[in-house]
């Protein structure tokens, strides 16, 4: 299967060539043969010269352009072709070796009219930032090939292409144009055989398909995410169409009728080529695609097919691409593959994608399949073991089995001498894997065992046939030794050996092999030992996961060369100056949680201006939290919890604008708690200052946090009363959270790639401390406990109503407890005890009934507890302390047992909304990592698309990636 760019390239070449025997003149080779004397007409060189310099040109790539005596004549210059009879220019390409946006259009000189011999404009990918198609293009009627895709063209749509009736080829494809009316400016285009109007919004369109049918020579049609309205049913027995169709690209537009397949199959005899993919084409495969009987390529993926492939595939002989992942197709897998065996396809298929289906059963005998070289079957529900007969496939180059449940791989695997690609990550495969399952994959680039319950039993001195580019081992069990044949892979830029019980030191080697990688995950090993005195340079400021190990000693420099930086969980120790070497410019994410490392944090943090995460919690740190800290503009997440910080919180801090959590708890830091908090850093969501020292009274700017979910003061010397203003917290006054999580995603300028990270937070909840990370968006408390607060609970707070826990037990809070206190519907936590509360425990409390955990203790309390569903089934340690407090669950009785709340009883029965989120959602999910997502939602879109296209096809996969992005897009502003 051809590269579909590549052709178009090929294509282009060709047509150039054409054009010279159509003019019956000749392409002027004379920038070759400088004996032939020169002729360029003065007024088009003019035009050229105008057309340069409505351009930027940084590279200079147009230098043989120009006004000096030795560039005088125009058709030498490059990209520019002129008739060797007539001497006038025929041609204008300028898509040579164009990267991207190193040609850039100011404006198009409308001099170029002057070029009314020109049969070819290719302008490719030069971009002309929005600014408006050029009219007079509609009177250059000698052109016959037209490509001015990608050229960011905007304004109205050029319909006066109308006017070029010679056209053979057009191309205006991903343009910024606005919508088009209609498409009756298509039908004189009589000569046309390619037309790519992808990308441009077709919405209003509706006369599309009769248009195109009156195009008696189209052979190439492509109208990929063009919003195209439904077809129009009068328009499909339209009778000149034409009969050639050849190719046919509709995909990306949300297609759902099936009357799509009864105008194709006007073009049964000539189809070659159908993409129909990311539509939205429901029911069982069509029968009729069977009496395509030349296609060659078939794309029916991301619709909503239901079913398995039709008998009448029989007829497709000579099929080699069939695309059918993300579909709703089921069954047996075997099945489904016997109607595709039973075919002629069976010896010219080449590429086959079923993934992301509800495909089952296990894997059958594949090797009839005689020209497989790409199988993609992941995301299904597969069981059982893979055949030993795969290794006799022996044109497979990529395997794709990933997230299935198969149990076992054969040794056979080790003969597939092509094998470039293998993923059988995320599967239950269990046993040994040695070396005779790679002993002839010499081929192989990517390999993909992650997540399965597979151990690698391979000798100290095996040097594999392979050289790795990419090596997903997650859990695949290969310690204790450090696995030593990876000092045969020199090419990694990506190894993940998390997971893998290694409890080894790092070899000497290890090191200088990572000089390339992009990403590498060693966590939760037991490696051990120091850094030593390394010196190494990343060459692309990579990801580095070495969490959860046993690593000592200080941390050396050579890491800040990172962007992504994890060393939580080991017993790293010194200080932490590397963070002054002026490499850590990129660090965009740094976890030193959890070591052992001392010290002043250095006031050196000036240069970290990429970083949005810094974890330094859990440590030996001491000293003031220095004032260079402001200088990190961008960051989101700062976590210093549980060291020994002492004086206030530097008022630089207020520069950090961008700060969504802080959590400083658990040190020795003192003063008030600063005003600017509430009025600087606006984002904060989480805002934890727990056991410190802070003291007088909490400032009412704190109530301009309209985002803050979690707020929490307790353990410090803070008095005053509770201020009012609280309804001003705005999230915390509304129920839910439209997200589980926290997260981010950042971006490193230097380099324009970025990660995510979700962020996570530890706190007291419910008698334990609890990490929250895949929920965290859900949790909204407010914990105030010990402190030394006065006065009135506000009956503000009950506005609160998205409160899950409120704890303000071990002040000096006097008063009531606020009669509304039950419109705190999402409380699951309320904690008053230790107090000088005093009145009634409010009826209406009873009707919270997520209430979990309540503790009223050591307060005034007194009266008859109110009955409700939970009230009573609390231990009544939660009510103890309280004298005059009586009945159920307390063993005193009431005098009058007779006594009933102001409203009754059964009020608490009233419940308006039931959302049971948020209780839920903590206990499903406690435990869920974050790991999980990258993959499950980047990797489905990066690999799921056969890999061809996006491993090796470079130029298609960046088509490919530009039109997930567009699709994104779309659906981003569709709101979907
Ligand atoms: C296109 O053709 C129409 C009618 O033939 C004419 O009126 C119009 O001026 C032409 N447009 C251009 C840009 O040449
Ligand atoms: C037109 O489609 C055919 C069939 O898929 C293909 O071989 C050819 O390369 C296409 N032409 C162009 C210019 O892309
Ligand atoms: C790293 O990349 C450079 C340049 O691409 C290459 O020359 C070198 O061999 C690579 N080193 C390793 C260890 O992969």
């Amino acid at each position: 299967m051809q590269g579909h760019g590549r052709c178009l390239k090929l294509f282009l070449a060709f047509a150039l060539l054409l054009l010279q025997y159509a003019q019956g003149g000749e392409v002027d080779h004379s920038q070759r043969d400088t004996n032939v004397p020169r002729r360029c007409i003065e007024k088009e060189r003019q035009a050229l010269l105008a057309f340069k310099h409505g351009l930027v040109d940084e590279d200079n790539s147009l230098s043989s352009w120009g006004s000096e005596a030795q560039k005088q004549d125009c058709c030498r210059w490059i990209g520019v072709y002129c008739s060797y009879q007539t001497g006038h220019v025929i041609g204008l390409d300028l898509s040579f070796e164009v990267v991207f946006d190193n040609l850039q259009g100011t404006m198009i000189s409308p001099k170029l009219f002057e070029l009314q011999h020109l049969q070819h404009l290719d302008l490719t990918a030069i971009n002309f930032n929005g600014s408006q198609f050029p009219n007079f293009i509609g009177s250059l009627t000698n052109l016959r090939y037209l490509d001015l895709s990608w050229t960011n063209f905007g304004g109205k749509f050029p319909s006066q292409v109308g006017n070029l009736t010679n056209l053979v080829y057009l191309d205006l494809s991903v343009n910024s144009f606005t919508n088009v009316e209609n498409l009756n400016w298509l039908p004189p285009l009589l000569s046309l055989r390619y037309l790519d109007l992808s990308s441009v919004n077709l919405s209003n369109a509706f006369d599309w398909l009769e248009a195109v049918n009156k195009l008696p020579e189209l052979t190439n049609l492509t109208l990929r995410y063009c919003d195209l309205p439904p077809p129009i049913l009068s328009t499909l027995s339209y009778i000149n169409f034409s009969q050639s169709l050849a190719s046919a690209d509709l995909s990306g537009n949300d297609l759902s009728t099936s009357s799509i397949f009864l105008w194709l199959s006007n073009y049964n005899a000539s189809l070659v080529y159908l993409d129909l993919s990311a539509n939205q084409l429901v029911g069982s495969i069509p029968d009729v695609l069977g009496n395509m009987s030349s296609l060659t390529h078939l794309d029916l993926q991301s619709n909503q097919f239901e079913g398995g492939v039709p008998h009448s595939f029989a007829r497709l002989c000579s099929l080699q691409y069939l695309g059918l992942s993300s579909n709703n197709l089921s069954g047996q897998l075997s099945k489904f593959v016997q109607i595709l065996l039973s075919t002629c396809a069976q010896n010219s298929l080449e590429m086959l994608d079923l993934g992301n289906n509800q495909l089952a059963g296990s894997l059958p005998d594949l090797t009839n399949l005689s020209s497989l070289e790409s199988l993609t079957i992941s995301y299904n529900q597969l069981s059982g073991g893979i055949p030993e007969s795969i290794g006799l496939m022996s044109k497979l180059e990529y395997i794709d089995f990933r997230m299935n449940s198969l149990e076992g791989i054969p040794e056979s695997i080790g003969l597939m001498s092509k094998l470039v690609y293998i993923d059988f990550s995320m599967n239950s495969l269990e046993g040994v894997i040695s070396k005779t399952h790679f002993s002839k994959l010499s081929k192989l680039r990517y390999l993909g065992l992650s997540s399965n319950k597979l151990v690698l039993d391979i000798h100290a001195d095996w040097i594999p046939p392979f050289q790795l580019g990419s090596i997903h081992l997650r859990s695949c069990k290969m310690g204790p030794d450090f696995p030593k044949w990876l000092q045969t892979q020199k090419e990694f830029s990506h190894l993940d050996i998390s997971d893998a019980g290694i409890s080894d030191s790092f070899p000497s080697w290890f090191w200088s092999l990572c000089r390339n990688v992009t990403f590498m995950n060693l966590t939760s090993n037991q490696i051990r030992g120091t850094f030593a005195n390394l010196t190494l340079e990343f060459s692309d400021f990579p990801t580095l996961l070495l969490s959860s190990n046993k690593l000592e000693g200080p941390i050396p420099s050579f890491l800040s060369t990172t962007k992504h930086l994890d060393l939580s969980y080991n017993k790293l120790s010194g200080s932490i100056s590397f963070l002054c070497s002026s490499a850590a410019i990129n660090l965009g994410f740094l976890d030193l949680s959890n070591n052992n490392v001392s010290g002043q944090v250095p006031d050196c943090l000036t240069h970290l201006e990429s970083l949005v995460m810094l974890d330094l919690s859990n440590n030996a740190l001491s000293g003031k939290i220095p004032t260079t800290i402001g200088s990190m503009f961008r960051i989101e997440t700062l976590k210093l919890r549980s060291n020994r910080f002492v004086g206030q919180l530097p008022s630089s801090l207020k520069n950090c604008t961008s700060l969504v959590v802080i959590d400083v708890g658990d040190n020795k830091l003192s003063g008030p708690i600063p005003e600017w908090l509430g009025v600087s850093l606006k984002k904060l969501v989480i805002l934890m200052l727990s056991s410190n020292h802070f003291n007088g009274s909490l400032p009412s700017q704190l109530c301009h946090l309209t985002h803050i979910q979690i707020l929490d003061f307790s353990m410090n010397i803070i008095s005053g009363s509770i201020p009012k203003c609280l309804t001003n917290l705005t999230t915390l006054a509304q129920k839910g959270n439209p997200s589980l999580n926290i997260s981010h995603s950042y971006i490193i300028s230097n380099i324009n790639w970025g990660d995510d990270y979700d962020d996570d937070a530890t706190f007291m909840w419910k008698g334990g401390m609890q990490t929250y990370k895949s929920t965290l968006g859900l949790v909204k408390r407010i914990d105030m406990s010990s402190n030394k607060l006065t006065g009135d609970i506000p009956s503000e707070i009950t506005h609160l109503v998205g409160l899950v826990s409120l704890n303000l037990s071990r002040n000096q809070l006097t008063g009531q407890i606020t009669p509304e206190i039950g419109n705190l519907q999402s409380l699951d936590s309320l904690d008053l005890s230790q107090n000088h509360i005093d009145g009634r425990i409010p009826t209406s409390l009873a009707r919270i009934d997520r209430l979990g955990f309540l503790d009223l203790s050591y307060n005034n309390l007194f009266g008859k507890i109110p009955v409700g569903t939970q009230l009573q089934g609390f231990d009544p340690s939660f009510y103890a302390g309280n004298l005059q407090l009586c009945g159920p669950p307390l063993k005193k009785m009431c005098v009058d047992e007779v006594e009933k709340g102001p409203s009754g009883q059964t009020d608490f029965i009233n419940q308006g909304d039931k959302d049971e989120l948020i209780t839920l959602g903590f206990y499903i999910s406690m435990g869920l990592g974050f790991a999980a997502g990258f993959w499950g939602v980047c990797g489905t879109l990066i690999f799921s698309r056969s890999w061809r296209y996006a491993y090796l096809k470079f130029l298609n996969g960046l088509n490919d990636w530009l039109f997930v992005r567009i699709a994104l897009l779309k659906r981003q502003l569709k709101g979907a």
